[in-house]
């Protein structure tokens, strides 16, 4: 007879971008993976109505009202995909209620809410946190951390991690991407964010101090998007269009100490023209070097300072060996390759098994409030290398 499995009821908050990759990750991972938990799509809640959503996807109920879903007693996990402000809200009342809570990244907009997540998530320490650091799920970004841990490139000297994209241009309007008290931080947030966790997740070590950041506003008005005029795009001379001011960063970079003792460099930005979604990120060490790049994500390049000065140089591994590869037994015959969504749907299968009481069956970690409240004291003590042009030591950044 079938096994019974417990029901996960989900309760999704914000129906954007990313409301749709956790829709489309609960929808496959109980197809693809073995989960000791059934997830079941409970209700997806939207302050601005999320009927047309749920109907799309399959989710069972919709709402408008986050405090009474996020309180709701037949929900059992709490998934948070709204603009960077309302995490902490979400997350904290629904810790409160007892739920578990899975929240995007950066954790929070400020130090401050991340703290206040942290510290819910340590008063309750039964139910699980977990952060959508979604390219942990590439299984070619999990290859290079288990190459790292079986020491096949030694002693790390170097990280260089950066993370380049274009969208961001002057006829693009005000969203909440560009709004500090919405966002939080523009890219530093949004991009730095993935590429602190991919550095320490790879490593294995921690960032302790910062300095040489630099962070910048280029585009500093952009229009209202509900001005009369509307897209700035569809302006022309005469229409009156009503600008407001950015408040985030456009570019953020900055250097680091690792705690083995190498040093890092980090780069984000929404203005390298041409780079779309160059999430990259290299390791050199006494042994050998690893490096990616999410654009070609199924690709693990590796050099090997052992090989014979003959045939020296970089092997190019493509990560689909359901033998030898994270995750990819759950997926397609080798070479059969993986796309972004699988990075979700990878995640999504370690969130239900640490809810499932199934921890010992997952193959890579992800991070909880408390790794990603660490991530965003980097962050943090980045910002505070820009403004006073110092050195930042992390344990003064609390
Ligand atoms: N993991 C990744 O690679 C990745 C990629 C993009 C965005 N993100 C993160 O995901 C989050 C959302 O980004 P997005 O691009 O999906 O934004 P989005 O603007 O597309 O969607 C956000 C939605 O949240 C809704 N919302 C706002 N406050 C709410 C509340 N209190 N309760 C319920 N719904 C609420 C908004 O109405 C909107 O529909 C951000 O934290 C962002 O940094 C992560």
């Amino acid at each position: 007879m079938a096994e019974t499995k417990k029901d996960c009821n989900v309760a999704l908050f914000g129906a954007g971008f990313m409301g749709r990759a956790h829709s489309n990750a609960y929808l496959n991972v109980a197809k693809f993976f073995d989960l000791p938990v059934r997830p079941v799509m409970h209700t997806v809640c939207d302050i601005l109505g999320a009927d047309a959503f749920a109907a799309n996807w399959g989710w069972q109920h919709a709402s408008t009202d986050w405090r009474a879903t996020a309180a709701a007693d037949e929900v059992d996990l709490v998934d948070i995909t709204t603009p960077n402000h309302q995490h902490a809200p979400v997350a904290v009342a629904a810790l409160e209620a007892g739920k578990h809570v899975a929240c995007e990244k950066p954790l929070a907009g400020t130090l401050d809410d991340a703290r206040a997540m942290k510290q819910a998530a340590d008063a309750h320490p039964d139910q699980r946190t977990h952060v959508w650091f979604s390219y942990r799920g590439c299984p070619a970004l999990a290859l290079a951390r288990k190459m790292v841990r079986d020491g096949k490139i030694g002693r790390i000297f170097h990280v260089r991690a950066q993370y380049l994209q274009d969208w961001a241009g002057p006829d693009v309007p005000l969203l909440w991407r560009f709004k500090g008290t919405e966002s939080g931080s523009g890219a530093h947030g949004d991009l730095n964010a993935h590429i602190v966790d991919a550095c320490c997740f790879v490593t294995g070590e921690q960032i302790t101090e910062v300095c040489g950041a630099i962070m910048e506003t280029y585009i500093k008005r952009r229009v209202i998007p509900e001005s009369e005029a509307g897209n700035i795009k569809g302006a022309t001379v005469g229409d009156k269009i009503e600008y407001g001011d950015v408040t985030v960063d456009d570019a953020v970079s900055f250097l680091a100490r690792l705690s083995g003792g190498g040093s890092a460099s980090f780069e984000a930005t929404r203005l390298a023209a041409g780079r779309k979604n160059a999430n990259r990120i290299e390791i050199n060490g006494e042994k050998g070097s690893l490096r990616w790049d999410f654009e070609d994500m199924n690709w693990l390049w590796y050099y090997n300072v052992e090989d014979d000065a003959e045939r020296a140089g970089w092997q190019k591994i493509m990560c689909t060996d359901a033998t030898a590869h994270p995750y990819v037994a759950a997926w397609w015959p080798d070479a059969h390759i993986l796309g972004y969504e699988h990075g979700f749907v990878n995640l999504a299968s370690t969130l239900l098994k640490n809810i499932g009481g199934a921890a010992d069956a997952v193959e890579v970690p992800a991070p909880t409030f408390q790794d990603a409240y660490e991530t965003q004291r980097v962050l943090e003590a980045a910002v505070l290398s820009a403004q006073n042009r110092s050195w930042i030591d992390l344990s003064d950044v609390k």
